[in-house]
């Protein structure tokens, strides 16, 4: 069977009211982690993936997502002109070659698995990726790239995985988990944002897929789920009711969750902190607050 993954979704049509005001002009998607905005990470780890063809799907409002991909000829120029070389490469390594990314709209917000069937159409018959933007993983291997290679062993679905305190299990996709053999684990059931109590395991679906045209068709009938809303959880947890294999991929790297604020605060540390200039004048003042802090207390 043809294991090639080459497409990828990226659902991008929230609304981001977490962080008004700051959304109210501005996608999420393109708010930034140091000087990188959080599409440019996601498309980073889909390229480092192999993935030749992007499909954002957005909503109203998300128009500057659209002009971020565009080329800017005037700052290329203005650039060089000025001889700068190294700003003028990062520029130049946000550039899509055309015909490479596709935009659709989600004209109603029906949820995750309603967003990944609205690129239906453009996906085909060959498995295909979802990144939510939201979840930033950091680590020396591309998370997608780790669960590319994990998913030419195992065929089937597959979602990264990771554990999460009990508490947390009721904002996300819980597997149930039928064995595990190293980072790969087998799931006997999933479900979306279970109540309190009722988790079946404390491993957590995270932000990446590699889902077969199946779970595109699944969609089609799975009707509102949590929240009432159409939940990918549940397209995908119908793969295993009809017999087929859905993996979880526990990937190596530190996840951040760019969705809400703490999260997004601890990524742009994390991020600041990798960065050779930034490092040490950043290191010091992190090192002052910390005891200004401890001072106040
Ligand atoms: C979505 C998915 C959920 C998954 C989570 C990961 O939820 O529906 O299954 O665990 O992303 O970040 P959301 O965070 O959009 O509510």
């Amino acid at each position: 069977m043809n294991r090639k993954v080459s497409k990828a979704i990226f659902p991008v049509a929230g609304l981001g009211t977490r962080f008004l005001p700051a959304t109210k002009s501005v996608p999420k998607e393109i708010m930034t982690l140091v000087d990188r905005p959080l599409i440019q990470y996601a498309i980073d780890e889909a390229r480092a993936a192999g993935i030749e063809d992007f499909i954002f799907v957005t909503s109203r409002g998300k128009s500057a997502l659209e002009d971020y991909f565009d080329l800017a000829p005037d700052l290329e120029a203005s650039l060089e002109k000025a001889g700068k070389t190294e700003l003028l490469e990062v520029l130049r390594n946000t550039n899509m070659d055309s015909g490479t990314i596709a935009y659709l709209r989600q004209h109603k917000a029906l949820g995750l698995g309603h967003a990944v069937s609205c690129a239906s159409k453009l996906i085909g018959d060959e498995a295909f990726a979802v990144i939510l933007t939201d979840d930033v993983i950091a680590g020396e291997k591309p998370c997608l790239q780790q669960m590319i290679e994990a998913y030419q062993e195992t065929g089937g679905a597959m979602v990264a995985t990771m554990e999460v305190s009990p508490e947390q299990t009721s904002s996300y996709g819980v597997l149930d988990i039928a064995d595990q053999n190293g980072p790969i684990v087998k799931a006997k059931g999933m479900v979306e944002k279970p109540a309190a109590g009722t988790a079946p395991s404390n491993l957590a679906v995270i932000g990446r897929y590699i889902l077969t045209p199946q779970v595109l068709a699944n969609l089609e009938t799975v009707g509102r789920g949590a929240g009432g809303e159409i939940q990918l959880t549940d397209a995908i947890a119908e793969e295993i009711r009809a017999g087929r294999d859905v993996f979880g991929y526990r990937f190596d790297g530190q996840r951040y969750d760019c969705g809400s604020k703490a999260g997004f605060l601890q990524a742009t540390v994390a991020f600041a902190l990798a960065r050779d200039e930034l490092r040490d004048e950043f290191a010091e003042f992190l090192t002052q607050m910390h005891a200004v802090q401890q001072a106040a207390q």
